[in-house]
């Protein structure tokens, strides 16, 4: 596909498409890792001497709604603060489009304000085309929408005879990914976490071909772990997926704790999950011991240190989720070992996913991991092979 790094944009009206969605506590952005990646793009085009629109979603609002919360105020703030340049939040590009000049940068509302955004609307589509001499699809976490703003767009703007083409980020990221898992160096190990196997089934199934071993954590260990026969207590896992687990199990190496730190459900508030964690009191537990109210809630230091050793002897380290609520201190050392093995091996380590991030972040490894990726939804689907919508699109007028 076309590179925006390849095109001259001199006084050409830029339209990024970026991934902003990053999530905001009490009006303030509240984890960057997405809005830092975003920016040299948004500064190369600038540089290029073009007038910069960027649009982007911001959770999920009801269409047709402009509820404040999904508002991308507290962004346009963010950029205006990292651009040194005022960034002007715009609502009413719909109607009246979007008067700029070279060297502005305009931020678009949250399209998913707009009806028709999710469905891929065409004539939405030709709006956000019609903003636009340029479209330049960067939102590599998007990618797997077909939405207007991703997909359609595209397809608008090669209908119009204009260019679309790929960010410098959705190209990097498009380059390190298929880099390291057309060829990964062996042994390939995958660290996945998170608390459901149904949203990792597909990658868990694709990686078993790739991997020689992987690490599972949080609930979707102790589904493991039943597959295993072991009872788990009250903690979450999924019974229906029990024989998938046992399937998945046959064609690689799953690495399961032997112990584990658990805390009584008896002192959790599901409504305040962590904020009741914080008092709970975490005791480390064999997986053949575990009680009828124990809640598995991380891996235990002796255990992790012992999954840490496959860590260091892999050539290519695949991760993505945490293998506790690592929110909470007193459940998190098992995010924590694993998170620092991943930074100390030698092998070439990816991490995606909105809580790995935050996991590296809040441990200190974003140094010694390889590649980190923008993308939670599309990074998996990226890795199960899927197509991503988006990119396809931008393909098409090659
Ligand atoms: C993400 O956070 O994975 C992307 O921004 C996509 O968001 P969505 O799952 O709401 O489409």
């Amino acid at each position: 596909f076309l590179r925006m790094s390849e095109l001259s944009l001199t006084n050409k009206v830029v339209l990024i498409r970026e991934d902003l969605n990053v999530p905001i506590k009490e009006g303030k952005v509240a984890s960057d890792a997405r809005l830092q990646a975003s920016l040299p793009t948004i500064k190369m085009a600038l540089e290029k001497g073009a007038a910069v629109i960027v649009c982007s979603h911001l959770g999920r609002p009801t269409e047709g709604s402009s509820e404040a919360i999904y508002s991308l105020a507290p962004v346009a703030d963010y950029l205006s603060d990292k651009l040194s340049a005022p960034v002007t939040l715009n609502n009413d590009y719909l109607a009246q489009g979007v008067a700029i000049k070279a060297g502005e940068v305009v931020l678009l509302e949250n399209v998913r304000f707009n009806e028709g955004e999710k469905k891929n609307n065409a004539a939405l589509a030709q709006k956000y085309a019609d903003l636009c001499d340029v479209f330049v699809m960067d939102a590599f976490g998007t990618a797997h929408r077909a939405q207007a703003s991703t997909e359609g767009v595209t397809q608008a703007m090669h209908q119009a005879g204009k260019t679309a083409c790929a960010g410098p980020l959705l190209a990097a990221e498009l380059d390190a990914l298929s880099l390291a898992l057309e060829t990964p160096a062996q042994p390939m190990l995958a660290i996945v976490g998170g608390s459901k196997v149904s949203t990792k089934l597909e990658v868990l199934h694709s990686l078993a071909e790739l991997c020689s071993q992987i690490i599972v954590g949080g609930g979707i260990a102790n589904t493991f772990l039943a597959a295993q026969g072991h009872s788990v207590g009250a903690s979450l896992y999924e019974a229906d997926l029990v024989d998938t687990a046992r399937e998945i199990m046959g064609k690689t190496e799953i690495l399961l704790p032997e112990y584990v730190v658990v805390a009584n459900k008896n002192d959790i508030d599901f409504a305040d999950f962590t904020g009741s964690l914080q008092k709970a009191v975490a005791t480390i537990k064999s997986v053949d011991n575990i009680g009828d109210n124990d809640m598995i809630l991380d891996i235990a230091p002796d255990s992790a240190i012992k999954l840490a050793a496959a860590i260091t002897n892999a050539k290519t380290i695949l991760w993505n989720g945490p293998v506790g609520v690592f929110e909470v201190d007193a459940f998190g050392q098992g995010t924590q070992i694993v998170a620092e093995a991943v930074k100390n091996s030698q092998g070439f380590s990816i991490a995606g996913g909105g809580d790995t991030l935050a996991a590296i972040d809040k441990y200190q490894v974003a140094d010694g991991v390889s590649y980190m990726s923008t993308g939670g939804g599309a990074f998996l689907e990226f890795v199960e092979g899927k197509v991503l919508p988006a990119v396809a699109a931008l393909q098409i007028n090659e």
